[in-house]
């Protein structure tokens, strides 16, 4: 549209997220301190020029009184984001529980919990009502947001339920769906008791979008196989109305990488991890600390490594950095005590006096010290299990310039279908494999190397984040000026 003056109007865009990119700690009755994430997402999202966004979702604490409530809106407010308030129940039965005891294992084909059937079919009821009213109260808040004219953008598998409760608001709202983690197989999603539910209010969407095509197809088959409806190359047809189905594989602001690596304070730290480190080759993991990213898998296929090549033992090391998360869920806590245990075991036998063979970390790093990191790095290793995308391996193909490393990817990210040619792939289950694959990895001449990089750079740096969610906005507007001409028809 046009502004009176002529001038164009930017697009008004709100994103809506379970998540806020903010962290924010309360300093007094009614007085924040807000941390804002700049990571990959949010300059995708809050950096289109032509874009004017907001940002919708739970700020992560808990803020039972009013006043509380009012002061951290206010302070959002200056960073366009918006707050849903979630109370510490809901965020129980509905983050912990259904999100991220259900759905997130269910998507990574981990499978549904194993309790006793009659407990968990009870408490998953409970938990599906409470994950209903929290996008219940997701679209409240969008509802008294919006404006006529106003791109939706859902995200991820917190909010499936939400782009139906928003189109029973205002049917003429255009509402777009984003999953981030993979779709599974029709033949796993059929498990889950809410399937149709879930599908359908997923489908009152406009446009639906995935990482890759795979996702895509495994979504359409779970609509034609458990709700009957016809899949086309467009998507999934209901009764003459189309919801369009596509993947729109996610990038990462590769440029902000290329700066931080400039400044004089990371170029520093660059050097003093080359120092500390001199005489061994570094071998680096970052993961959040879940299942799904195989962290036991990548130790023990380390430890194989070093079993059967003894002349490399006290050549390199393993810097496995694991940023807690979702600790209130018991089963990332069983992980965590599982991964010490390993490690410890491992620079047990393998440590000496002076060195250890793993340096496992047990939280995140800040963004320089990250990208100092990446820059020293000879092997990345990823072994995710399952992984929608995982941009950790972007982020260390962005910071290789210099160093040119090898990528040790797992077959079962999204990533992989991006980054395959450059990088090692690997079945992390198969622990033979991935030691195997950390020999070639560490033998590799430079010029194979070289070759390696520069396919994974190439696409690294043209396949942004913002280049990511242009596409995608743009394809929602079409995809309703398209829908608007068929019914006119
Ligand atoms: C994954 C999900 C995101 C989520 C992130 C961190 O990447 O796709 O939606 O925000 O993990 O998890 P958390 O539970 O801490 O938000």
């Amino acid at each position: 549209g046009r502004a009176s003056g002529g001038t164009p109007m930017k697009q008004r865009l709100l994103v809506v997220a379970n998540r806020l990119p903010v962290s924010a700690v309360r300093r007094g009755e009614d007085s924040w301190s807000l941390d804002i994430s700049a990571g990959g997402l949010v300059s995708a999202l809050l950096g289109v020029k032509e874009v004017d966004a907001k940002w919708i979702g739970w700020a992560g604490v808990n803020v039972p009184d009013e006043k509380g409530q009012r002061a951290l809106t206010e302070a959002l407010a200056e960073k366009r984001c918006i707050p849903v308030f979630l109370d510490e129940e809901i965020v129980h039965q509905y983050y912990n529980g259904y999100c991220n005891n259900i759905l997130w294992p269910l998507f990574h084909y981990l499978g549904l919990p194993q309790e006793d059937r009659l407990a968990t079919t009870r408490s998953f009821q409970s938990q599906f009502d409470a994950y209903k009213r929290a996008n219940q109260m997701f679209a409240d808040v969008v509802n008294e947001h919006y404006e006529e004219g106003d791109v939706v953008w859902c995200h991820d598998y917190h909010l499936m339920f939400l782009p139906k409760c928003l189109k029973e608001y205002n049917s003429s709202m255009k509402v777009g769906w984003f999953l981030h983690t993979p779709f599974p197989s029709s033949e796993i999603h059929r498990t889950l008791p809410s399937r149709s539910e879930l599908l359908r209010s997923v489908l009152a969407a406009d446009l639906v979008g995935f990482h890759t095509y795979d996702y895509a197809r495994h979504f359409v088959s779970a609509c034609t196989r458990i709700l009957g409806l016809e899949g086309t190359p467009e998507g999934v047809e209901d009764q003459g109305k189309l919801t369009r189905v596509a993947a729109f594989p996610i990038g990462i602001d590769s440029e902000r990488f290329k700066r931080a690596l400039e400044l004089p304070a990371v170029k520093v730290h660059i050097g003093e991890l080359t120092q500390r480190f001199a005489g061994r080759k570094v071998m680096l993991g970052v993961d959040r600390l879940d299942m799904i990213k195989g962290i036991p898998q990548k130790i023990l296929a380390f430890e194989k490594f070093l079993e059967e090549n003894p002349s490399w033992r006290d050549k390199v090391v393993l810097l496995q950095i694991a940023v807690p998360t979702r600790t209130d869920v018991p089963e990332y806590q069983k992980l965590t005590s599982q991964v010490h245990e390993i490690v410890g075991r491992i620079n047990g036998r393998f440590g000496t006096l002076t060195a250890v063979p793993i340096h496992h970390l047990d939280r995140s790093l800040d963004f320089h010290a990250l990208c100092a990191l990446y820059a020293v790095t000879d092997v990345a290793l990823v072994t995710s299990l399952r992984d929608g995308m995982n941009l950790v391996s972007y982020e260390f193909v962005a910071c290789q310039g210099s160093k040119k490393g090898v990528l040790i990817l797992s077959e079962f990210a999204g990533a992989a279908q991006s980054l395959g040619a450059g990088a090692l792939l690997v079945n992390p289950w198969n622990i033979t494999e991935v030691a195997n694959s950390i020999a070639s990895a560490l033998n590799m001449p430079a010029d194979e190397r070289e070759k390696r990089f520069r396919h994974n750079y190439a696409h690294v740096t043209t396949h942004t984040a913002q280049d990511w969610a242009e596409t995608f906005v743009s394809e929602l507007n079409d995809t309703v000026v398209e829908a608007q001409l068929r019914t006119r028809q």
